[in-house]
């Protein structure tokens, strides 16, 4: 059996912060911003919106009919409302759907992580339709004071709907893995004083942009070309990359890698800048109002983040 994508919905907050707005508020500048990351804006939840209302909102986009059968729901997530309940748990409510619901924690790449878990929760017959959900609110921890990590993040939610769908369509293989020796890099939302290394945590986003920015680089294209490998393909099979959108320069750094044209990656951070696990449906969800992803495509998805954590998963457009 063969599961695929059948909608896709995205939502950001209304309230639109510039490059040139956060220089207001730190020592930094568009030109900075811009020619280190490729990010032009953000956008950022006002004080009474959260991860949860984001996510709904994401949900409440999709067509009306794509909720019909939802059995599952799954929350990926850095910055949930609460440790418990679960946000996939207040999705579930507002929807009343008849569903089990969880979130899922595997930072920036948990999205990838969420739609592995799906995939394999539909195939194994436990469930037949499952909500995957990236939804974020980082600017509820990020240090506003912090130039190296306030101008990369953003606020934002997206869905995609998980069901059987025919053969040729769907998921054809994952990639995913796992480097706990990086925690120290990136990390936030601290209750422990110290990582088990010693290394000290931080309520608020702490990032060593370099050494994270040389895991990327390795990690994405390594993945991307596993995933590949899996599915019986080659890289010139896919018609289109989409990656976590955290950096343009990675994305170009990952394109030279695989040889690939940068044409084939999608490349929208400019437009609503890192949402975590929200960036990669944010990706697709720009592709497809781009004209650039089609029935039929074969797609490569490739996420990491905190942990360090990375996936990647190729999968045949079903709509
Ligand atoms: N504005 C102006 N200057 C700045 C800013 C800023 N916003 N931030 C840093 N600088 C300064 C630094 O202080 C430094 O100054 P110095 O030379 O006087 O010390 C200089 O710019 C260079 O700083 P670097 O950190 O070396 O800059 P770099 O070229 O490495 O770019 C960046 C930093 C953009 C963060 C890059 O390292 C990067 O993209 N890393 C990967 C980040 C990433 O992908 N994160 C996703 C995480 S996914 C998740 O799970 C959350």
């Amino acid at each position: 059996m063969t599961v695929g994508i059948t909608a896709l919905a995205t939502h950001l907050p209304e309230k639109r912060l510039t490059n040139d707005d956060l220089a207001h508020l730190v020592d930094t500048s568009d030109e900075w911003i811009f020619s280190r990351t490729g990010i032009r804006q953000r956008f950022v939840a006002g004080e009474q919106e959260y991860t949860s209302t984001l996510a709904i909102q994401a949900v409440q986009k999709l067509p009306p009919e794509a909720l019909q059968g939802v059995d599952l729901i799954i929350v990926a997530t850095s910055t949930p409302d609460a440790f418990f309940p679960s946000v996939a748990a207040l999705v579930q409510d507002h929807f009343k759907l008849q569903a089990a619901a969880f979130d899922l924690s595997a930072a920036c790449a948990g999205w990838a992580y969420a739609i592995n878990i799906a995939v394999s929760q539909i195939q194994s017959g436990m469930s037949k339709k499952a909500l995957v959900i990236g939804s974020e609110t980082m600017s509820k921890i990020t240090n506003w004071q912090d130039r190296t990590t306030a101008v990369l993040f953003g606020d934002g939610a997206g869905v995609a709907v998980l069901e059987e769908v025919p053969e040729p369509y769907g998921f054809k293989s994952f990639a995913w893995g796992t480097d706990g020796s990086g925690a120290k890099h990136l990390h936030a939302g601290a209750i422990a004083k110290n990582l088990p290394s010693g290394d000290p945590l931080s309520p608020h986003i702490v990032q060593n942009g370099r050494e994270v920015f040389k895991f990327a680089t390795r990690v994405i294209p390594e993945a991307i070309q596993t995933a590949t490998q899996k599915a019986g393909l080659t890289l010139a099979n896919l018609d289109l990359i989409v990656t976590h959108q955290a950096n343009a320069r990675i994305i170009e750094s990952a394109a030279q890698r695989l040889g690939l044209d940068l044409e084939k990656f999608v490349v929208s951070l400019h437009e609503h800048a890192n949402n975590s696990t929200a960036s990669m449906p944010m990706a697709l969800d720009h592709a497809l109002k781009n004209g650039r992803l089609k029935k039929g495509d074969l797609v490569a998805l490739a996420g990491f983040g905190g942990g360090l954590t990375w996936a990647s998963t190729v999968l045949r457009w079903a709509y």
